[in-house]
């Protein structure tokens, strides 16, 4: 498609699909012309993720602090303890990498920069799980979610600890604070925007190193190359395949005019993968420099957990690396998630 279609209107979906490097970027960047601000319904509705400048900007500036890569980087050693903690639990010499670690890592790591109490973890994960549809979608399940955090934040709002909604509730820019619904929705969009998202970084990172032997055996004698092979499995895999935009006046994009009103779908997974951007862009090389990716999306919504989940794939992938020296898949076979524009596999066992 990117080829032959690099911007196809789809007639059945009603949707723009926009597939080069060159113009992904600029549907991604150009927000006076591709807004972020369409139709969502309940909580997520006026979150960051759907609005345009400035009242994306004021919002963003409210919420950016603690996921500064210094802030983020101070909890460096939690995400390490919680790692080991998964991996001394395993019963046996197998582990399926995305039920037993890939997934419960966010989801423990986020409960913990929420400040959220120990014996609640279970009840969260459950809560976590409805959101991102590894349950069944169940609004009774987001209500008790939404009820719970409202609690947490009372509780806070007395009595204020050193966790991130603590923080949220002090922070101000130009004198004004975030409302308790902006609170809500910022937290929810957390867990949707930053569990799943990091679960496919460690699944499809193992997955391509087990694929590239060569780089698995690089990438242990020489740890400092985790950085570079972190950049590369995020393009080579990218969690989030493609965005939505809607197109806010009549636009021209490769010689495509697109009317105002359309759902514009800009395929990150495609930008990734474009040849005129990435020489051997099917190919997975492990210290690939320049990578600028688009992975973690470009321009004014740029992944706000981008250091915390490149935190977590390079504690989870070295931890992995040591303790499972000799790593093989247990059975060949994959299945992929079916889970919208996210992409990863269900289940990775490996010994
Ligand atoms: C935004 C990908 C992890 C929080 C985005 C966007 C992408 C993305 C592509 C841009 C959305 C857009 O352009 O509309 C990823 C990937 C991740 C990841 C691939 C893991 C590998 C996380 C984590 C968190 C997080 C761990 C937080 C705990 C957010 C937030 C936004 C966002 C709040 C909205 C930013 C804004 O609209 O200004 N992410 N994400 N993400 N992400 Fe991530």
């Amino acid at each position: 498609m990117r080829k032959r279609s690099p911007v196809y209107f789809d007639e059945k979906s009603e949707i723009w699909n926009v597939f080069s490097y060159t113009d992904v970027r600029k549907v991604l960047w150009d927000y006076k012309n591709f807004s972020s601000e369409f139709e969502m319904d309940g909580i997520l509705k006026g979150t960051i993720i759907n609005l345009d400048p400035p009242a994306h900007d004021k919002l963003r500036a409210l919420v950016s602090d603690p996921f500064s890569p210094n802030n983020v980087g101070q909890l460096s050693n939690r995400i390490k303890d919680i790692v080991n903690e998964i991996l001394n639990n395993v019963k046996g010499n197998e582990i399926d990498i995305i039920s037993e670690l890939a997934i419960p890592v966010p989801v423990r790591v986020i409960a913990n920069l929420l400040g959220l109490r120990e014996e609640d973890l279970w009840k969260f994960k459950d809560w976590t799980d409805s959101l991102v549809g590894v349950n069944d979608y169940s609004t009774d399940k987001i209500t008790e979610l939404i009820e719970y955090l409202s609690e947490i934040i009372a509780e806070r709002k007395t009595e204020p600890k050193k966790d991130l909604i603590s923080l949220l509730l002090c922070s101000t820019v130009d004198g004004e604070k975030l409302t308790e619904k902006q609170l809500l929705g910022f937290i929810v969009l957390l867990l949707i925007a930053g569990n799943e998202t990091t679960t496919n970084l460690i699944g499809n990172g193992v997955l391509t190193l087990l694929e590239n032997k060569n780089s698995l055996y690089e990438l242990k004698k020489d740890k400092q190359k985790m950085t570079t092979a972190i950049e590369e499995i995020l393009r080579y895999r990218s969690p989030v395949q493609g965005m939505f935009r809607v197109a806010k006046n009549d636009v021209e994009l490769s010689g495509k005019k697109i009317k105002k009103g359309s759902a514009v779908l800009a395929w990150i997974g495609s930008a990734n993968r474009d040849e005129n951007q990435f020489p051997n862009a099917d190919k997975f090389i492990i210290d690939r420099s320049p990578n600028p990716h688009l992975a973690f999306g470009s321009g004014v919504h740029t992944c706000l957990g981008a250091p915390l989940a490149r935190l977590e794939g390079k504690i989870v992938l070295s931890t992995l690396l040591e303790r499972f020296s000799n790593m093989e898949l247990v059975d060949q076979r994959l299945e992929p998630i079916t889970n919208g524009l996210f992409y990863g596999v269900k289940s990775l066992k490996i010994y």
